[in-house]
């Protein structure tokens, strides 16, 4: 296999995003834990598993970057996950110190490669590795949206019991309560949303959609969410490596779109074999201008935080 993908931090993000790319048959996979034997057992694991799916994909597990070398693209799943009652702000300080040796040791070994991360705080995570990386915008992208439009998708669903493939939603904002589903623009083949269900019940789907990571949290009580996020991740790897140029809601860093400036957050990107292609500007109404700047007003207090924390 000619692609490699390295996926630093092997829990269930980590392992489950192999196991959603190591299907599609896209990349050979490296998967990188400091846990001594466990990058390594899920890997043989998962390569085990390859015949009985009849995919040629190499999957190695190591507690060393240098297995990373020369990787396409590098996965940043690696931190600690929220505990019931915990924001995703929460973890800040600890991830932090994580995500950014996960940084610095992996662009020793791939100076070229794109980075995703999903290591939360999403938004200020991306932006420390970027700042930390050096890199340029095209190659560092969270991932946040396309997980919070599945989730809207997901209810849309269960409430109609339409196909999810016909169900096409948007959430925009940064990856936090203050997310902005837009139920204006978000349909049902083609009818929107907002012509389809009565505004109560679309009240309660965005409001779920925006607990939706808490929802989770608060169920499995000892870790997050992990087969939509690593569903998530595999659609925006696959799309990078089949230079698709394919549109989904992911974290980016803005230059002015949006009217912001110096920070992550979730919008419409294209994405292609070089990373972000670009950033699509929705014209927004008065009411969800207004949110999105609430929005990008947590985010941008979360990464003020972090400039405390770490010298650029
Ligand atoms: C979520 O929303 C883990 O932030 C992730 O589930």
């Amino acid at each position: 296999m000619s692609a490699k993908v390295s996926i630093i931090g092997a829990g269930m993000t980590g392992a489950t995003t192999a196991h959603w790319l190591a299907e599609r048959e896209l990349a050979d996979i490296v998967l990188v834990d400091i846990a001594e034997g466990m990058p390594q057992g899920k890997a043989l694991d998962l390569q085990e598993a390859m015949p009985v799916i009849g995919k040629d994909v190499e999957i190695i597990g190591s507690n060393s970057f240098e297995a990373t070398q020369n990787s396409d693209i590098i996965v940043i799943t690696a931190g600690l996950p929220r505990k019931p009652g915990m924001s995703r702000d929460d973890l800040l300080t600890a991830n932090a110190k994580i995500v950014g040796s996960a940084t610095t040791e992996s662009l020793k070994y791939s100076p070229d490669a794109i980075f995703i991360v999903l290591t939360n705080p999403l938004d200020t995570m991306a932006y420390l590795a970027m700042k930390l990386g050096h890199l340029p915008r095209e190659r560092i992208i969270g991932q946040a949206g396309i997980l919070d439009s599945a989730r809207m998708r997901a209810f849309v669903a269960m409430e109609t019991g339409v196909s999810v493939e016909n169900i096409n939603c948007y959430v925009l904002g940064g990856h936090g309560d203050e997310m902005v589903p837009l139920t204006r623009t978000s349909n049902i083949a083609g009818v929107p949303l907002r012509d389809y269900l009565p505004p109560a019940k679309l009240e309660e789907i965005v409001n779920r959609t925006r607990k939706g990571g808490g929802e989770i949290v608060n169920l499995l009580k000892t870790g997050s969410a992990f087969y939509a996020p690593s569903a998530a991740i595999a659609q925006m790897v696959e799309a990078i490596l089949k230079d698709k140029h394919l549109i989904v809601p992911c974290a980016a860093f803005m230059n002015g779109e949006y009217g912001l400036h110096d920070m992550f957050f979730g919008a419409p990107v294209q994405l292609g074999r070089k990373g972000l292609e670009r950033i699509i500007e929705y014209k927004l109404d008065e009411e969800e201008t207004v949110a999105l700047h609430k929005s990008a007003a947590a985010v941008k207090d979360t990464t003020k935080a972090l400039e405390h924390l770490v010298k650029f």
